[in-house]
């Protein structure tokens, strides 16, 4: 499974850069706004720093703006994927930027006939929000499930992005579903690297480390040593 990271913020994302943890980075409106950065730049820059697709959403409510804006940003890098909500203007402009090579993301998918329609136009990505499910009380990963079958059934190749995912837990039932992806906050994706016994082990290891004699410490060979 791919992971992305679920943000705009050029330090987290470098940071992930820096583990080498992720394969792409989705943004959405609210948390580009949080940037407080002008819009076109930002993306500029996060695509110099990730080799991987980068999804930017459209803010138009009607099919033909979402097309003039989709066909500008994906004009700033080949990465780009354009992100179109999932209503009846969505799905129109899903169709026609595919028509013209661009990959669009359907985003603000919450149900498995909504996820059946964007593959239908064209989908590059589906983004189910799962996290906005649980929320009221809707089992967000049967979503997931439901989506997986659908796609399997049909052989559609629209790649399941799990968005909205709140908690390691999301990553980990994602994964063990089959998705293809799931993007997630930074704080989830540093909860994912954690764990107490690795860092009582490591303190373990270093503190007998230090009882050894200087000496015996040297990560040099003896004949490479001056003096
Ligand atoms: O990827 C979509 C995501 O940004 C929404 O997450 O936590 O606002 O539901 P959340």
């Amino acid at each position: 499974m791919k992971i992305f990271l679920d943000s705009a913020n050029l330090k987290e994302i470098e940071e992930a850069v820096k583990w080498g943890a992720i394969d792409g980075i989705t943004t959405n409106p609210s948390l580009v706004a949080k940037e407080h950065r002008e819009f076109l730049p930002l993306i500029q820059e996060i695509c110099q720093r990730v080799n991987g697709p980068i999804s930017v959403e459209t803010v138009s409510r009607d099919a033909a703006g979402m097309v003039e804006e989709g066909k500008l940003v994906a004009g700033i890098h080949p990465n780009v994927v354009v992100k179109c909500p999932l209503t009846k203007e969505g799905l129109t402009a899903t169709r026609q930027l595919t028509a013209q090579g661009i990959r669009v993301n359907m985003t603000l998918c919450f149900s498995a006939t909504q996820a059946l329609l964007a593959a239908k136009a064209g989908a590059y990505f589906i983004s189910p929000f799962i996290g906005r499910l649980d929320d009221i009380s809707q089992e967000g990963m049967a979503l997931i499930r439901d989506i997986k079958t659908i796609y399997a059934n049909y052989r559609f190749t629209t790649q399941i992005l799990v968005a909205s995912v709140r908690h390691p837990i999301h990553v980990l039932e994602a994964a063990r579903i089959g998705a293809d992806i799931a993007t997630m906050p930074f704080g989830v994706l540093e909860a994912l690297v954690k764990h107490p016994l690795t860092d009582i082990g490591l303190e373990r290891f270093l503190r007998d480390w230090e009882s050894l004699p200087a000496e015996a410490k040297q990560f040099k060979p003896a004949r490479q040593r001056v003096g």
